[in-house]
């Protein structure tokens, strides 16, 4: 049932071309993203009041990762909660408003709760859910399913990725109806989108290089995970998954906080994966590699094709994604941090399928 992969998670890794392949191809049509589950009018889509993308885990990295591109391309503010603080914050939420609910499982509590709070207060309810016909799908307005197939190892891989995939294409759909993006972007997206599994694919042949790297870092107790805007959002999802399968201590920080007191944990030997795939801010993700450099830290970069030459000058461990359009660069670079920690997991023997203390569908608070 594992298809010859050692684990589930190392199946639904090398899963997620074919699944963003299911989760995008009949949704983009002659250049043009169609949402037929889309039960929205185009009036009721530009009536949309405030938007806010609601969460837990994962998912809601996810959100984070939604919040830069929906604000790119629509032009409005859109604000990410988790769903555990937003149930308990009598959130300002109502009528006219949307709100985007992600979940993989469609079963999580404190998503579940969060859902019925902003619709008893009369928001559209629109929810990204991988499991057909779990509660928090039959309890939206609309459902647009991420199709990934089965998830079954607790860390979350295919699901994230399509996930972003359906809030990219949803992003482009409402940007269309509310003409708010450029049209040069919106086909280049839709052609980025079209590549992602080609190019899943080739980063996926890379995965001994990685588990060579992932040999050198094994042996830490502490990582610090640093990037900017994209990056800064898939850091978050860099850092959970590695904590959740390797149980090494991680954390995630804006690069630009760095200053602000993180930096004074960075001594000789602290291992910081710096993220630079991120291309408007490439220099700043290096001036930052040179910076805890100062500091002793041995760094191990992600950035893109085109960058890999001028990274790879100051930093030797490094892991490289093809080039794609600028939003789009999550949805690649999540794949080298998923193997990654796999591999960083599988070298210090840990139980990866079922880490401890956690479940795959969170039902209790
Ligand atoms: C991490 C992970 C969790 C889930 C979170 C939400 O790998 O899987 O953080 O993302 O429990 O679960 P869903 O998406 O089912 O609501």
């Amino acid at each position: 049932e594992k298809g010859g992969y050692e684990h589930f998670m190392l199946k639904e890794i090398h899963e997620q071309p074919r699944a963003i392949r299911e989760a995008t191809a009949a949704r983009i049509q002659g250049g043009q993203v169609v949402l037929r589950d889309l039960n929205m009018t185009d009036q009721q889509i530009r009536d949309i009041n405030k938007i806010f993308i609601v969460a837990c885990g994962s998912s809601y990295h996810v959100g984070m990762v939604g919040k830069y591109n929906l604000e790119r391309m629509l032009r409005r503010s859109v604000e990410v909660c988790l769903a555990s603080e937003f149930r308990y914050s009598d959130p300002i939420v109502g009528k006219g408003d949307l709100v985007i609910v992600i979940s993989q499982s469609g079963e999580t509590l404190d998503t579940m709760a969060a859902l019925r709070e902003a619709k008893r207060r009369g928001a559209h309810i629109l929810s990204i859910v991988n499991v057909v016909g779990s509660s928090i799908a039959r309890e939206s307005h609309t459902v647009l399913y991420t199709w990934a197939g089965p998830e079954i190892a607790v860390a979350t891989t295919k699901a994230y990725s399509t996930q972003m995939a359906v809030l990219n294409l949803l992003g482009l759909y409402f940007s269309q109806v509310m003409g708010t993006l450029d049209h040069e972007v919106y086909s280049a997206m839709v052609r980025g989108i079209e590549k992602l599994p080609e190019q899943m694919e080739r980063i996926l042949e890379q995965a001994e290089h990685i588990h060579d790297i992932a040999k050198r870092c094994a042996g830490r107790e502490d990582v610090f995970f640093i990037g900017r805007n994209l990056d800064y959002a898939l850091s978050l999802e860099g850092s959970l998954k590695l904590k959740e399968i390797s149980y090494i201590h991680s954390e995630a920080y804006a690069s630009g906080e760095l200053k602000h007191g993180t930096i004074s944990l960075i001594e000789d030997g602290t291992l910081v994966i710096a993220l630079g795939t991120y291309t408007p801010l490439f220099d700043k993700a290096m001036s930052n590699v040179v910076e805890v450099q100062a500091r002793g830290a041995q760094v191990l970069a992600l950035t893109t094709e085109s960058h890999a030459g001028e990274m790879g000058k100051r930093v030797p461990m490094l892991m490289t994604i093809p080039d794609t359009e600028e939003m789009l660069l999550p949805q690649l670079g999540v794949v080298p941090l998923q193997l990654l920690s796999y591999y960083i997991a599988l070298e210090r023997g840990c139980d990866i399928d079922k880490p401890r203390n956690l479940a795959k569908s969170v039902t209790v608070e």
